[in-house]
C-alpha cells in the first residue's frame, strides 16, 4: 500500500523521556499521580474548564458507560442514538445497562434531531440520548441542553474526534457532558485514553468515583465501580502531546486546506459537514454522488495502492452485534453508508500526494460519467 488510510504519529520517545524520568523519580505510577494532575490541568485549559469539570478515563467507550451509569437510569430503558456512528456508541449503552435505539440523521449535518427523539419518548421509555458529533464536527450543545431541560432525559455527547472541534467548550454554559477520545487514531492520540467534560461538578465526581472502584477521597466503596483510571505513563504521553499541540494543529490544518481544495475542484464530491471550517480532526472524508458507489471507487483506489475505509460501515444497525436493536426508518444512514468514503489523511501526507489521490478519483468519475444510464435515478 502506497498510501495507507491512516498513519498515526504520537509523541516520539525523545519527547516522552523527560516525563518518564519524572515517573521514575517519583515512584508514583497511577492513582491520580502528579503527571495525571498536570495533564488534567492542561486539558482543563484547552477546553476552558475548571480542573474539577473534567475526568480522564482509559477510553471513550468506557467513559460513556460510566456517564450513563452515573445518571442512574432505570435498567433496560432505551438509549436513543444515531446508527450513523462507530460501534463503540451502542456498545457503551449496553455496558451501561441500556438498550440502543437507532434513529436517522439529518442529511446535511449528519446529526440526530431532538424532534425525532421527542417522538420516540412520547411512546416509549427513553432513559438517555447519545448525540454523536459527526467525525469531530462541533455541534450546537444548547439545543440538547434545552431538550434535557424540557424532557428530563439525560444527554451525552459522543465527540470522540472532537478534541479540537470542542476546544473552548467551557465558554458556553452547559450541563450536557461531552466525551473526547484520545485514541491513537485521533488528532489527540496518546495511545488509549479519553476525557469527560462536564460543567456539572457532581456528575464529574460521580464519574471519577465509578472509575475508581466506587472510592472517592477514602477507601469506602460507596457505589459499585470499575477501574478506568489513566496511568502516569499515559499522562506522560498526554503532556508531550499538549506541548506539541500548536504545531500539530497547524499540520492538520494545512492538510485540511489541501484536501478541501481538491474536493472543491471536483464538483461531484462533497466534504463531511463543517470540514475545514475552523476546526480539525483526523478524517479526510468525501461524500460521493449516488451514481458512484464507495465500493467501486475503493476497489479502483486499492488497485493504485491507495487505501480507503468506510469508517462507520453501513451504520450500526447493519452490524451483527446490533441487528437486534430497535430502530426507526434509516434512509439517510443507508445512503451515507453507501456514499461516504474515508481517504488517506495523516500528518506527513504531502499536498502532491493528496492531488495524486484525487486525480485517480477524478478519472473514475469521468469513466462513470460515460454511463449516462447509471446516472439517471429514473429507469
Ligand atoms: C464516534 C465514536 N465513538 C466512540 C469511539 C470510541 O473511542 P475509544 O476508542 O476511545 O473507546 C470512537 C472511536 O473511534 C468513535 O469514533
Amino acid at each position: 500500500v502506497r498510501f495507507p488510510v491512516l498513519r498515526p504519529l504520537l509523541p516520539t520517545a525523545d519527547k516522552l523521556l523527560p516525563y518518564l524520568q519524572r515517573i521514575d523519580d517519583a515512584r508514583w505510577y497511577t492513582n491520580f499521580g502528579p503527571l495525571l494532575k498536570e495533564f488534567e490541568a492542561g486539558l482543563a485549559q484547552h477546553f476552558a474548564l475548571d480542573d474539577d469539570q473534567l475526568v480522564t478515563c482509559t477510553n471513550a467507550t468506557l467513559a460513556m458507560t460510566q456517564i450513563l451509569r452515573a445518571f442512574d437510569i432505570l435498567p433496560d430503558s432505551l438509549c436513543v442514538m444515531p446508527s450513523w456512528t462507530f460501534v463503540a456508541t451502542p456498545a457503551s449503552a449496553i455496558w451501561g445497562g441500556l438498550q440502543p435505539y437507532f434513529v436517522d440523521v439529518d442529511p446535511v449535518s449528519w446529526l440526530i434531531r431532538p424532534e425525532d427523539v421527542r417522538e420516540i419518548a412520547a411512546k416509549q421509555r427513553v432513559g438517555a440520548v447519545i448525540v454523536v458529533s459527526a467525525f469531530g464536527a462541533p455541534l450546537d450543545v444548547a439545543v440538547w441542553e434545552e431538550f434535557n431541560r424540557s424532557t428530563g432525559i439525560p444527554v451525552v455527547i459522543d465527540a470522540a474526534a472532537g478534541f479540537d472541534g470542542f476546544a473552548r467548550y467551557g465558554e458556553q454554559q452547559s450541563s450536557v457532558p461531552v466525551v473526547i477520545s484520545l485514541h491513537a487514531t485521533k488528532v489527540s492520540g496518546i495511545g488509549e485514553g479519553a476525557v469527560v467534560l462536564t460543567q456539572d461538578a457532581a456528575l464529574a465526581k460521580r464519574v471519577r468515583q465509578l472509575g475508581n472502584f466506587g472510592f472517592y477521597g477514602n477507601r469506602d466503596a460507596v457505589v459499585m465501580g470499575a477501574n478506568t483510571k489513566m496511568s502516569e505513563y499515559v499522562a506522560a504521553s498526554g503532556l508531550a502531546l499538549l506541548a506539541e499541540w500548536p504545531d500539530r494543529r497547524q499540520g492538520w490544518k494545512e492538510l485540511s486546506v489541501a484536501f478541501a481544495a481538491e474536493v472543491d475542484a471536483t464538483p461531484e464530491l462533497r466534504c463531511a459537514p463543517g470540514f475545514n471550517e475552523g476546526w480539525i480532526s483526523s478524517y479526510g472524508l468525501v461524500e460521493l454522488p449516488f451514481w458512484i458507489s464507495a465500493v467501486t471507487l475503493s476497489a479502483r483506489l486499492q488497485a493504485c495502492g491507495v487505501e480507503t475505509r468506510q469508517w462507520w460501515s453501513s451504520g450500526c444497525h447493519e452490524e451483527n452485534a446490533y441487528r437486534h436493536c430497535p430502530h426507526g426508518p434509516l434512509p439517510e444512514t443507508e445512503r451515507l453508508g453507501d456514499q461516504v468514503i474515508g481517504l488517506p489523511f495523516w500528518l506527513g501526507l504531502t499536498t502532491e500526494n493528496i492531488t495524486e489521490i484525487f486525480q485517480i478519483i477524478r478519472e473514475v468519475i469521468a469513466e462513470e460519467m460515460q454511463q449516462p444510464v447509471l446516472r439517471s435515478k429514473t429507469p
